[in-house]
């Protein structure tokens, strides 16, 4: 092959594997007819030896240098990024389209700019028009917020080195389009590469870089996914289109907690932060109604009550429906399958509907206890105790397992004001701290059933 020909591979652009020659199916990750030609550039091989200059540094003579952060003023945010944005950090906000990653990378932005520190706003996606008009709906009005239409990074760097911004916000990383590659924008060598040159400046010269991502349809892997290990921090932005409630969740974090999450609502003239989410979680439960108990998830560090809604109705046909929003399908699988053989609740004749109100996602398992006295409760028609909290997680045996950060939840739960906290037997016994609200240790889930159960049907109340 001749020195300075171009070399093709052949990139699945599900999981980023490259083959020599094209497949109908990527042999890592078995997906059909995802393979793509791409082109990658040959680096020059001239290394003369002596020039390297790499040298390894004792570990106890490094120096810490504690990183510069900058509070974003979006307190939601804030708090998902661990105090703030770092300077030279490199942050990635995932999302599907629509959900509302432009309005508050614009939020972030006017308040960086209203600390007189220069934003320049990348679009590669919207025109300036649409941006203002963005802008005017969100009553935002700065000089110090630059707009710049531009999807070829070369360029763009040229922009970042002359202008030198606090804040860059790329929107969309997926439009970015380096001539020095000739597959299309959007493909997984265009995304990295236009992701490597931002944030290896980002780095060099201190400013902080957001850049934006779409999750494709497929799911998450062909979009940010392959950008997850380039950046410092990956944030997904998510949540129900039918409701107007906003999660954002931190999926890694190089300079703070992992996991933590940012509640925000969209507005007519933008993301509002809610800062105390069990309220407003809370806020459209209706007392007395069967199916229906309150839970505590712990997402991050905080705390938040949530209304697990469970509804069991006679099957029509031959199979059951087990449908599971904000919680995981398979959990309610297994806990169904519980309340059958261990607690005598026979629910295969019936559909099962389970929900979380407000188009929140759950993954935790404290909410397992919730979740079961919910479907009795709706398989009873019976009411669960409305000033009950119910926490704990479920075993195989039926058994109510320990969960971790008791404390904070009952203090949650306290500040709401209820009156009584079910958690697991271990942890009551365990507990450290005295609360004004009541808190009874439970081992198994039918003394919890006869515990919050009114026993009263919709009538009698
Ligand atoms: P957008 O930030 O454009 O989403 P993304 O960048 O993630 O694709 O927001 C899209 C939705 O948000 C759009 O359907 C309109 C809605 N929206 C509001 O409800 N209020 C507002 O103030 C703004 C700016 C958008
Ligand atoms: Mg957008």
């Amino acid at each position: 092959m001749p020195k300075n020909a171009v070399k093709t591979v052949f990139v699945c652009q599900k999981c980023g594997s490259s083959f020599p020659k094209w497949m109908g199916k990527c042999l890592d990750c078995g997906s059909w007819n995802s393979l793509v030609e791409e082109k990658i550039l040959k680096k020059p091989e001239f290394r003369p030896e002596g020039k390297l200059s790499s040298s390894p540094i004792p570990l106890n003579q490094i120096e810490l240098h504690k990183e510069v952060r900058t509070k974003t003023e979006v307190s939601e945010l804030d708090r998902v990024l661990g105090g703030g944005m770092v300077k030279g950090g490199v942050v990635l906000v995932g999302g599907d389209p629509g959900i509302g990653k432009s309005t508050l990378l614009l939020k972030t932005a006017e308040k960086i700019a209203a600390k007189r520190r220069k934003v320049l706003y990348v679009t590669g996606e919207e025109s300036v028009t649409q941006i203002k008009l963005r802008a005017d709906r969100m009553k935002i009005n700065s000089s110090e917020i630059q707009v710049l239409t531009e999807t070829d990074p070369f360029v763009i760097l040229q922009v970042l080195k002359r202008e030198s911004p606090s804040l860059v916000v790329i929107d969309s990383i997926q439009t970015m389009n380096s001539q020095e590659l000739e597959s299309a924008p959007g493909s997984i060598s265009q995304i990295r590469e236009c992701a490597a040159q931002l944030s290896s400046f980002a780095k060099t010269y201190g400013c902080s870089l957001f850049l934006i991502g779409h999750v494709t349809k497929e799911g998450a892997i062909a979009g940010p996914k392959v950008l997850e290990h380039m950046v410092d921090t990956v944030l997904y932005f998510e949540g129900d289109k039918s409701y107007t409630y906003r999660i954002l969740r931190a999926v890694k974090n190089r300079f703070g907690p992992s996991g933590e999450i940012g509640v925000f609502q969209m507005a007519q003239d933008g993301l509002k932060e809610i800062p105390e989410p069990s309220q407003v979680f809370l806020s459209e439960r209706k007392k007395n109604l069967s199916g229906s108990a309150v839970v505590c998830a712990l997402e991050g560090t905080r705390p938040i009550l949530l209304e697990l809604q469970a509804l069991t109705s006679p099957t029509n046909y031959g199979m059951p429906q087990r449908v599971a929003a904000g919680v995981d399908q398979k959990r309610l699988s297994l806990l169904l399958a519980i309340l059958e053989k261990r607690v005598g609740v026979n629910v295969g004749a019936f559909d099962v509907f389970v929900n979380i109100a407000g188009g929140i996602r759950v993954e935790e398992p404290a909410i397992d206890l919730g979740t079961v006295i919910a479907i009795v409760s709706s398989f009873k028609d019976a009411p669960v105790d409305q000033n009950s909290v119910v926490i704990g997680e479920v075993g195989l045996d039926g058994e109510v397992r320990a969960v971790s950060q008791i404390e904070p939840r009952i203090k949650e739960a306290e500040k709401l004001g209820f009156k009584k906290c079910i958690i697991p037997r271990w942890n009551q016994r365990n507990l450290n701290k005295k609360f004004e609200i009541e808190s009874v240790g439970v081992g198994e889930i039918d003394e919890t059933v006869n515990l919050v159960l009114t026993h009263k049907s919709r009538e009698e109340l």
